[in-house]
């Protein structure tokens, strides 16, 4: 389904109230805590949006607000590229395809990264896969923008913390509407290219 940029803010506005998952705080505070994160970093702005809507597709199912807590794998991160694609390039839908795979990652190759994950995050790693094996890790690293997932993740598993203050999504509206901008530019460019 394809939802226009103004919709797909309303949803994360409307619906941010939802607990996420099993932690403290909503989504949308999870949501704006991530992209903060990356923008405190410097990271892109294609990184920065990915990072605002990472979480986007546990907004858009109908298996309930307790899914999580029924152990149902909403595949989340698949459903949240479906409505960014046609707005986005693969700066942005990339990050969010693999931020779940990197914490299978991450488990395969930070010894100490599991005991560091919410128990929440815990229990969903074993609905996701578990830990990758280390030629499964190897793999998983060479692909375009899995380092980027990888520093989305580490910045998911940080956006957690209980009454933190952050900017809110009217913020990082610029950031989304230079984002697709951008994207647009490209896609003009490279069609150009095609006819040439
Ligand atoms: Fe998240």
């Amino acid at each position: 389904m394809k939802l226009d940029i103004e919709t797909i803010i309303k949803i994360l506005s409307f619906k941010g109230h939802y607990q996420y998952r099993q932690e403290p705080i909503t989504q949308l505070q999870h949501a704006l805590q991530c992209a903060t994160l990356a923008e405190l970093a410097r990271a892109s702005n294609e990184l920065i949006v990915a990072c605002l809507f990472h979480d986007f597709g546990h907004l858009v199912h109908n298996l309930g607000e307790d899914a999580a807590k029924k152990s149902i794998n909403d595949h989340h991160e698949y459903r949240s590229i479906k409505y960014l694609k046609h707005l986005f390039g693969e700066a942005v839908t990339e990050p969010i395809r693999l931020h779940v795979e990197a914490k299978r990652y991450l488990c395969a190759t930070r010894p100490n990264y599991f005991t560091t994950l919410s128990p929440a995050s815990q229990q969903s790693l074993e609905l996701q896969g578990g830990a990758f094996s280390s030629d499964a890790a190897a793999e998983f690293i060479q692909q375009p923008y899995a380092e980027d997932a990888v520093q989305l993740r580490i910045w998911d598993d940080q956006a957690k913390i209980v009454g933190i203050k952050t900017p809110d999504l009217e913020y990082f509206t610029q950031i989304i509407y230079e984002t697709i901008l951008v994207s647009n530019i490209a896609n003009i460019m490279s069609s150009k290219f095609c006819f040439n």
